[in-house]
This record gives C-alpha cells, sequence and structure tokens, in this order.
C-alpha cells in the first residue's frame, strides 16, 4: 500500500470563532495556534491534525500520511504517468503543514490532496479541549473522511488504482456509498454518490464510550447541533453520532470501531443498511429517512447484532457468569 493514513485535515470557515469553540470545547481538540486567519487543532501527539483557514480558496484539503520520501517519490512517478498533475510541497508549505515534505495534487472532483511524510512530533502532552480519554489515532490515521461525490466511478479507480486504497464493504441503500481502507481502520476514507461534491463528514475516534456520551450531552443543549442521532454502525461497529461543524459538514464523534485485517479481507456488500440502531438522519430527504429507519427495523426483527469492539484499557469483563444466558447462547450456536 502507498498511503499509510489520515495524517491531517484542512478546513475553509467563514468565521474561525465559531471553530475555536466548536474544535476545542465541543470536539475536544486542543487549540495549538492561532494566527489572524487560521487554526491548528492537535488531537494527539503530532503538532497539527485539524487546520481551519479563511483562504480565498475554499476548498478543503487532504493530507494523506506516506512511509518516507521514497515512498513520495514512487507516487509522483505514478501520479505522473497517469496524466495527474503532481507538485513537490516547497519549504515554506512543509513547514505550514509541519511536515518534512509531500506533494500537492488532486483527485478527479477537483479535491486538494497532499501526500506527505516526516510529521513533527509535539514534545509536550496533547492537552484535550474538554475532558476526555483521548482520540484514538497512531497506525490507525486520525480518523476517516467521508466524501460526497458527483464522480464515483472515476474516484474509485483513482483512489484504488493510484493511490491504493482497497475496498472494505459498500451500500446501495437508502445511498450508494463504498468504503475503503488503508490500515487496519475499516475505512479511512468513504465515497457517497450524490448530487454535489462537498465533505459529507469527518470522523473522530474517541478511547471510551462515555466520552462520545457527553459530548452527546453537550450537542443536546445547542439547537441545531445534532445532525445524526446517537447510533450504531453496520459495517464499521461504531458507535456515534453526527454534529453539525461551522463549516457545513458534519464531524461524528465514534467509539469502538472495529479493525480489520487487511491481508485478509473481502469486499461485499452490506445488505442491512447503513446502521443498525439510532443514527435518525435529519439530513436525508423525509422518504429517504423513512426507507433507513424501515431498514433498522428490519435488522432488529432478523436479530442482527454485532459485538463491541474494545481496546486494552477501556474495558472490564464483568465478573459472575449468568447460567441462564450461557445457557441461551449455547443453544443458540
Ligand atoms: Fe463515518
Amino acid at each position: 500500500m502507498t498511503l499509510t493514513g489520515l495524517g491531517y485535515l484542512g478546513f475553509h470557515a467563514n468565521s474561525i470563532e465559531d471553530w475555536t469553540s466548536y474544535g476545542a470545547q465541543f470536539l475536544g481538540l486542543q487549540l495549538a495556534e492561532r494566527s489572524a486567519g487560521a487554526l491548528a487543532f492537535r488531537m494527539d501527539d503530532r503538532k497539527q491534525r485539524v487546520l481551519i483557514h479563511g483562504e480565498t480558496d475554499r476548498r478543503p484539503i487532504f493530507g494523506w500520511e506516506l512511509e518516507d520520501g521514497a515512498a513520495a517519490d514512487r507516487l509522483a512517478t505514478a501520479l505522473e504517468r497517469a496524466s495527474v498533475k503532481v507538485n513537490i510541497m516547497d519549504k515554506a508549505l512543509a513547514g505550514q503543514r509541519r511536515v518534512a515534505g509531500g506533494l500537492t495534487f488532486q483527485d478527479p472532483g477537483g479535491n486538494r490532496l497532499e501526500a506527505f511524510y516526516g510529521p513533527e512530533i509535539a514534545t509536550d502532552p496533547f492537552t484535550p479541549g474538554r475532558s476526555h480519554s483521548g482520540f484514538k489515532t497512531g497506525a490507525l490515521g486520525l480518523g476517516h473522511i467521508v466524501l460526497n461525490t458527483t464522480k464515483l466511478d472515476a474516484d474509485v479507480a483513482f483512489y484504488t488504482q493510484l493511490l491504493g486504497f482497497k475496498l472494505s464493504d459498500y451500500v446501495t441503500k437508502p445511498f450508494r456509498a463504498m468504503f475503503f481502507h488503508i490500515n487496519g481502520r475499516h475505512h479511512s476514507l468513504a465515497l457517497i454518490e450524490w448530487p454535489e461534491q462537498s465533505i459529507h463528514h469527518l470522523m473522530l475516534e474517541m478511547f471510551s464510550l462515555d466520552d462520545v456520551g457527553q459530548g452527546y450531552d453537550l450537542a443536546l443543549r445547542e439547537e441545531g447541533r445534532i445532525a445524526t442521532t446517537l447510533g450504531r454502525h453496520t459495517n464499521d461497529f461504531m458507535t456515534s453520532f453526527y454534529s453539525n461543524s461551522p463549516s457545513g459538514f458534519l464531524v461524528e464523534s465514534g467509539w469502538g470501531g472495529r479493525v480489520i485485517d487487511p491481508a485478509n479481507w473481502d469486499a461485499f456488500e452490506v445488505v442491512e443498511g447503513p446502521s443498525l440502531w439510532g443514527h435518525d438522519r435529519n439530513w436525508l430527504p423525509p422518504e429517504k429517512r423513512e426507507q433507513a429507519a424501515q431498514m433498522r427495523m428490519q435488522a432488529a426483527r432478523e436479530n442482527v447484532r454485532a459485538p463491541v469492539q474494545v481496546t486494552p484499557g477501556n474495558f472490564e469483563v464483568a465478573a459472575g457468569a449468568c447460567p441462564w444466558w450461557g445457557d441461551v447462547k449455547k443453544a443458540a450456536e
């Protein structure tokens, strides 16, 4: 695989003031730097992960991570061979991104992509903007990004053939969406077929389920903040809710996403719909929203359940087995 993870992101905002409180006090990012027209947020040991800018070029910036400079050279060659225009990051841009170097190019829909290596690591510890247990990043990257696209087929060819993304799975109802991995995270990128080009959402995964629940409490206190109610996804098993960000797209605050083994993974169609329960999407047209609700009801009737996905340190196996439940489980096997 060429890319190793989602490294950093940059978003345009009309008012960076709105992002100051949304990013820090609501999402729990650390405001690391602020200048007249820009903000830089941390979410782990990296010097920056999320940038907010007021540039005239309003397009978002997607920073995908590479192993090293040699990987950047190989990618540049592959892109140029496919007639994709590539620029090498100059010192000033690499400094702004706080990386050693990288490339800039565009996907078929005109999204600004950057592929970088050598991220700068902070010497001081991460300090969350609101009290929480931390974001799950590391080898899984900073989270996942989901794009609405009018060019689904061209994008799929671009991201899989040139950038090395592998299909995890896909849904066709209530909308057509395809999910792609480049590391153990079930998806670092997903593409939704949609009448316009835009960001659908950014997902940030938190270490504790309570971090998500406490964020949900904050969102409930703000009129119009929640875009998708608390629920659980069918494919990556994420328990999450979605909030409206000041930049117009949604941010999914999640817990308990599954980690896959990319070497032993076959893509398939998820027929139960995108969510096991919850996730009422108030941004969908009414008939699609109802279709999604019907799919959840059916999944529940058909006994679709998935085990919770825990990481060391964030769970405890409860003492005391229940013989009655044990017998029921055994009988079902
Ligand atoms: Fe998501």
